[in-house]
C-alpha cells in the first residue's frame, strides 16, 4: 500500500508541474492580445466599449470605419495621433467651430477632405468618451476579417491597409508557446533522469523508494499519464479552434469568390489566346447600366462549327434545345442599395474593366477580384481624374473648377462622393 502512494505522489507532482505549465501557457496565450492595452482617462471597461459601438454605429459608420478611410479618415487615426479627449469632443461636437479657431489639426483635415463638413452632434463628453473607448479597443483588436483579403485582390490603394498582422502574431504566439513547452518537457525528464541516476548511486535507500528510482521510462506510463494526455489534448483543441474560427471568418467575404460554371468557359482561350473584345459577349457594357451575359446564341456563332463533338459544347446545344438558359452562376453582386452603372464608368469615364475585374483574360475561371465595398468605390472617385477631353459636358465644369483649384479634376469634384449619386 505505502508503495503504492509513494509511487503516485512523484507522478502526480510531476503531472502537478506539467499541468501549471500548461495553464501558465493559456492564460499567457488569452493575455496575449490585451497587453497593448494601457491605462490613461480612456476607460477600458466592457460597458463603455459597447455603448460607444452603439453610438457609433447609429451616428458614424456612414462616414468612418475604425481602419477604413471612407468618406471621412479611419478613425484609428485619433489613436495613433494621440489626439487629446477634450480635442476629439470637441471635434464631434461641433467640428466647423474647432476649424474657424484656427486649429492646426482640424484645418488640416478639413482641406485633406476636401472641405467635407462633417455634421455636429450633441453628445455629452461621457458619450463621444465612449465612442473613443470603442475605437481604442478596435484598434487595438482589429477585425480577423482583414486577414480575408488576399494581396492579389483588390485596387485601391487605401483599402487593403494592416492586414492580419494579429492572427498571424498570435499564430506564431501559439507555436512558439508549444515549441517552449516541449523544452521544458525535455529539460524535466533529463532532470528526472539526472536525478534518479544520482539516486541509484545512494545504497542506503528504502524498499519503496529503490523501486521507484529503478523503475524504467516506459511510453505506455507516458501515453497513459493524464497530465500529457491533457498537454496533448489542449495542443490539439487549440489549434483546431483556431481553423475553425478563422475559418468563419471568411464566409461571407466576396473577394476572390470562384463558383464552378456549369459550363467549363474560359476567358483565356476566348479574351486572351483570340482576343475576343469584352464588347462582343457583354454586349450591354457600353452601354447599359449591365454588362449582361452572353445567351446560348451569341456562342453558336462559332460553335456550329468549332469544336461541336466536345461534351462541353453539347450542353451549349442541350441547352438550345431544351429552351432553357445555361445557367451561368453570378459572381459579382452588389446589394441593392447600391446602383452601379457601366456605361458611365467603361464608356464615359474610360476606365478598363480590368482596373474593376483584374486580368480576365488570363482567367480559365472567373473569380471577383475587386471586394466591392462602398470604401473601394470611394477611394477610387477620390483619386482618379477625370476623363473630360472632347466631352462637352465637362468643359464648362473644368473651367469652374480651373479658378480655384490648381489639382486636376477629380470624380469628388463632380459630387463622386454624394450619397443619392450610388444609393436609391
Ligand atoms: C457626413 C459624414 C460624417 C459623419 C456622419 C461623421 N463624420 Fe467624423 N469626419 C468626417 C470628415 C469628412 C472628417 C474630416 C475632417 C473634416 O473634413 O471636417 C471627419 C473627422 C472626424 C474626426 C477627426 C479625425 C482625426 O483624424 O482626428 C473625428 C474624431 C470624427 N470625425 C469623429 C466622428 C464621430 C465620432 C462621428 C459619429 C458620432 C462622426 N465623426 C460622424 C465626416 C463625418
Ligand atoms: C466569348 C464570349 C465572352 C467574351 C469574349 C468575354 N466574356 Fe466575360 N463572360 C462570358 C460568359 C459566358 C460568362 C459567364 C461564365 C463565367 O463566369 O465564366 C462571363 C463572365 C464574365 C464576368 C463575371 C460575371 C459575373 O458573374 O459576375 C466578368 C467580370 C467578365 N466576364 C468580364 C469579361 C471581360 C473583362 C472580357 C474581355 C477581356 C470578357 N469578359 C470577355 C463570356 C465572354
Ligand atoms: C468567336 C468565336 C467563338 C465564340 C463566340 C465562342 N467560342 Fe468557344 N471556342 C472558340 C474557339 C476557337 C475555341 C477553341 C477550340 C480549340 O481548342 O481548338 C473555343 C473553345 C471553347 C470551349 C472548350 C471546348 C473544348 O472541349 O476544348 C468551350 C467550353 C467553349 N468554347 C464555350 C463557349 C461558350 C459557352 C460560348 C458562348 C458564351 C463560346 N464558347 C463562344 C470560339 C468561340
Ligand atoms: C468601375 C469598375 C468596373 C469596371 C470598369 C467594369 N466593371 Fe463590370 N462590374 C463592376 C461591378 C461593381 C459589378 C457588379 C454590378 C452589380 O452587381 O450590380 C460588375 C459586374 C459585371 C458583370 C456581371 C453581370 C452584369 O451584367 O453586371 C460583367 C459580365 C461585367 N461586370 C463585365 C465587365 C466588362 C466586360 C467590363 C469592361 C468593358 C467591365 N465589367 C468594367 C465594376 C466594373
Ligand atoms: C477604378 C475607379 C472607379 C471605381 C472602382 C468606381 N468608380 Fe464610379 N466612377 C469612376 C469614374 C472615372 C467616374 C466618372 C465618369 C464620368 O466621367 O462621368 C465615375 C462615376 C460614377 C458615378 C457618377 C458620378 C456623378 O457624379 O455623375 C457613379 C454613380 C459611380 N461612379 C458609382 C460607382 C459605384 C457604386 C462604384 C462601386 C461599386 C464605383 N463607382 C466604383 C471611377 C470608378
Ligand atoms: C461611389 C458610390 C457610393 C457613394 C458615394 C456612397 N455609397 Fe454607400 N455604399 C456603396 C456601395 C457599393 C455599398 C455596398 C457595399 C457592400 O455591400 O459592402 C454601400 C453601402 C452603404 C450602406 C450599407 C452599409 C452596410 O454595411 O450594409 C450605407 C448605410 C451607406 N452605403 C450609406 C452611404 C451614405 C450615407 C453615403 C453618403 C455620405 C454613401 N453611402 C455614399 C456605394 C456608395
Amino acid at each position: 500500500m505505502l508503495k503504492r502512494k509513494s509511487n503516485m505522489s512523484l507522478k502526480n507532482s510531476f503531472a502537478g508541474y506539467a499541468l501549471a505549465l500548461v495553464l501558465t501557457c493559456a492564460t499567457l496565450l488569452s493575455a496575449g492580445t490585451t497587453v497593448f492595452a494601457q491605462a490613461d482617462q480612456i476607460p477600458t471597461d466592457e460597458q463603455a466599449i459597447s455603448n460607444g459601438k452603439a453610438l457609433f454605429e447609429d451616428n458614424c459608420t456612414v462616414c468612418h470605419s475604425v481602419h477604413e478611410r471612407v468618406v471621412g479618415p479611419a478613425l484609428k487615426q485619433v489613436i495613433e495621433e494621440n489626439r487629446s479627449l477634450p480635442w476629439i469632443i470637441s471635434f464631434v461636437q461641433n467640428s466647423q467651430k474647432v476649424i474657424q479657431s484656427g486649429d492646426k489639426d482640424a484645418v488640416a483635415l478639413y482641406n485633406e477632405f476636401n472641405k467635407t463638413e462633417m455634421p455636429s452632434f450633441a453628445f455629452s463628453p461621457e458619450q463621444i468618451t465612449s465612442i473613443v473607448a470603442y475605437i481604442k479597443h478596435e484598434t487595438e483588436n482589429p477585425p480577423v476579417k482583414e486577414v480575408a483579403e488576399v494581396p492579389e485582390g483588390g485596387t485601391g490603394p487605401a483599402v487593403s491597409g494592416g492586414t492580419g498582422v494579429s492572427s498571424e502574431y498570435l499564430t506564431i504566439l501559439l507555436v512558439v508557446l508549444l515549441v517552449v513547452l516541449v523544452l521544458i518537457l525535455i529539460v524535466l525528464a533529463l532532470i528526472v533522469s539526472v536525478l534518479t541516476g544520482y539516486l541509484k548511486k545512494d545504497q542506503q535507500l528504502e524498499e519503496a523508494d529503490r523501486e521507484i528510482v529503478e523503475s524504467k521510462f516506459d511510453l505506455q506510463k507516458l501515453l497513459t499519464n493524464k497530465a500529457f494526455l491533457g498537454f496533448v489534448v489542449f495542443a490539439f483543441t487549440a489549434i483546431v479552434l483556431k481553423t475553425v474560427i478563422d475559418g468563419l471568418f471568411m464566409v461571407g467575404i466576396q473577394q476572390n469568390y470562384q463558383p464552378k460554371q456549369p459550363i467549363a468557359f474560359s476567358h483565356k482561350i476566348h479574351a486572351g489566346q483570340m482576343e475576343i473584345d469584352c464588347n462582343y459577349c457583354h454586349t450591354g457594357v457600353r452601354k447599359s447600366k449591365s454588362a449582361n451575359i452572353p445567351s446560348a446564341n451569341i456562342c453558336m456563332n462559332c460553335h456550329t462549327e468549332i469544336k461541336k463533338d466536345s461534351p462541353e459544347i453539347q450542353k451549349i446545344y442541350a441547352a438550345l434545345e431544351n429552351d432553357q438558359p445555361i445557367e451561368w452562376v453570378r459572381i459579382h453582386n452588389l446589394p441593392d442599395l447600391a446602383y452601379f452603372n457601366h456605361s458611365q464608368h467603361v464608356k464615359v469615364g474610360e476606365v478598363e474593366c480590368q482596373t474593376c475585374h483584374g486580368p480576365i483574360e488570363t482567367m480559365d475561371v472567373v473569380y471577383q477580384y475587386a471586394d466591392l465595398t462602398m470604401g473601394w468605390c470611394i477611394n477610387c472617385h477620390r483619386e482618379t481624374e477625370l476623363n473630360t477631353e472632347g466631352n462637352d459636358y465637362y468643359t464648362k465644369l473644368v473651367q469652374l473648377h480651373n479658378e480655384h483649384s490648381k489639382e486636376p479634376m477629380k470624380v469628388v469634384d463632380i459630387g463622386g462622393l454624394e450619397c443619392a449619386k450610388c444609393h436609391y
